[in-house]
């Protein structure tokens, strides 16, 4: 068995969703190093985690311990330069949300992508646990019938001492609000289950957090078929919750959760007086439990690296997701519905999520 080398960039407050799923990946995987700006913090998180080397410059590491695999956990900003110094170093990728700053960023991870023969996997742990998967295969059969109704909800609650974190706040270095960091888990389940997305409307604006970036959005998505759906991205809902609605022609499919799921938290609807066997007795065919985590991501990004295939989440994947945060701020600064693939080179909100390389509050909901 091949035992792949990993190393871990940015040992801040989300290293532990990395360290558990590669310590759940047992002896398929070494974590040899890790890296961070902060010495005392990167010393702290190794000699924790029996990491045995430890660095303050990822050049100076990827150099060093040549590894396979690079996770990347630090704020958005730096994460395009970091993923191009690790594919050119020969190493995969697992990067943490957002992946990038705009669809500039990711097209030219994608040219890095063709140059090195290295590949990229955004972090959407949601898609990977069992019901998830599950649920999208009898999309994909149409057991349920046609898909018509969406509801997407990401309804947390984030302080201001939150938003006070140097990187947090500001489109420069959080890249966007709760449209890119907090939302985006669920808007990107929601999106690879109901498949190609065709045209957004939306709203946003900060209405109680002193950031430039929203703290509320919401959105009107159509899809190439035919469903309609609504995203709502908040960070001001003190009753925090997370939850997914898709009505299909013969039942609905809910989910309620806050961070993760696991199959208790799905709920399988026939319409009130209709008995359904097959349809019930498909949903009914779920029976592993995997939650969808860091682990359950790692472990299928592995097994594309031994294969040699485009791991989830990458390439036109992964820009499908990118471009609809993109084209959702794009409506909602410009007022204006936007179609998919009208975000082109020459368009302001296809080098930055807010159209402008200028910092521009959008404390005036539009
Ligand atoms: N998938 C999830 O469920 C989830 C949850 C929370 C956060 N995140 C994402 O994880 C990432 C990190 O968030 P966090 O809360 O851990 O941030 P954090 O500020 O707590 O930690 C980030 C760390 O990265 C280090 N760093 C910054 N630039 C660096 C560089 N160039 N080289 C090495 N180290 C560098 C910082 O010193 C810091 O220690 C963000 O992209 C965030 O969106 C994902």
């Amino acid at each position: 068995m091949t035992v792949h080398r990993l190393a871990i960039i940015g040992t801040g407050k989300s290293v532990g969703n990395h360290l558990s799923a590669i310590r759940a990946m047992g002896e398929r995987v070494e974590l040899v190093a890790a890296v961070d700006l902060d010495e005392t913090r990167v010393r702290a998180i190794s000699e924790a985690n029996g990491i045995p080397r430890w660095y303050t410059d990822s050049a100076a590491m990827l150099a060093a311990e040549q590894p396979d695999l690079v996770h990347i956990v630090t704020p958005p900003a730096p994460h395009k330069a970091l993923i191009l110094q690790a594919m050119d170093a020969g190493a995969w990728v697992f990067c943490e949300k957002p992946l990038c700053a705009s669809l500039a960023e990711f097209d030219e991870i994608t040219r890095a992508e063709e140059r090195t023969g290295r590949r990229v996997s955004t972090v959407f742990q949601w898609r990977f646990g069992s019901a998830a998967k599950h649920l999208k295969r009898l999309i994909q059969t149409q057991a349920l019938g046609k898909p018509l109704v969406g509801v997407c909800n990401t309804l947390w609650y984030r302080t201001q001492e939150y938003y006070d974190a140097p990187w947090r706040g500001s489109w420069k270095t959080e890249v966007g609000g709760p449209t890119v960091t907090l939302g985006v888990h669920l808007a990107d389940l929601f999106l690879w289950l109901l498949d190609d997305w065709c045209e957004v409307t939306a709203m946003a604006g900060t209405l109680d957090r002193d950031i430039e970036v929203e703290d509320v959005s919401m959105a009107l998505v159509r899809f190439a078929s035919g469903a309609l759906g609504t995203i709502t991205n908040s960070a001001l809902s003190p009753r925090q919750e997370t939850y997914m609605r898709l009505d299909f022609q013969q039942a609905s499919v809910e989910v309620t959760a806050l961070y993760r799921y696991r199959n208790e938290h799905w709920q399988f609807t026939l319409p009130e007086g209709v008995e359904n066997p097959a349809a019930l007795a498909q949903w009914q065919a779920l029976t592993e439990d995997v939650p969808g985590n860091h682990d359950a991501q790692l472990r299928d990004l592995l097994d594309c690296l031994e294969r040699g295939e485009t791991p989830p989440v990458s390439g036109e994947e992964a820009r499908r997701i990118l471009e609809f945060a993109a084209s959702l701020y794009k409506s909602a600064f410009t007022g204006k519905r936007v179609m998919r693939g009208e975000i082109t080179p020459d368009d302001p909100f296809y080098d930055a999520m807010n159209g402008s390389l200028q910092e521009t509050p959008l404390h005036h909901p539009i």
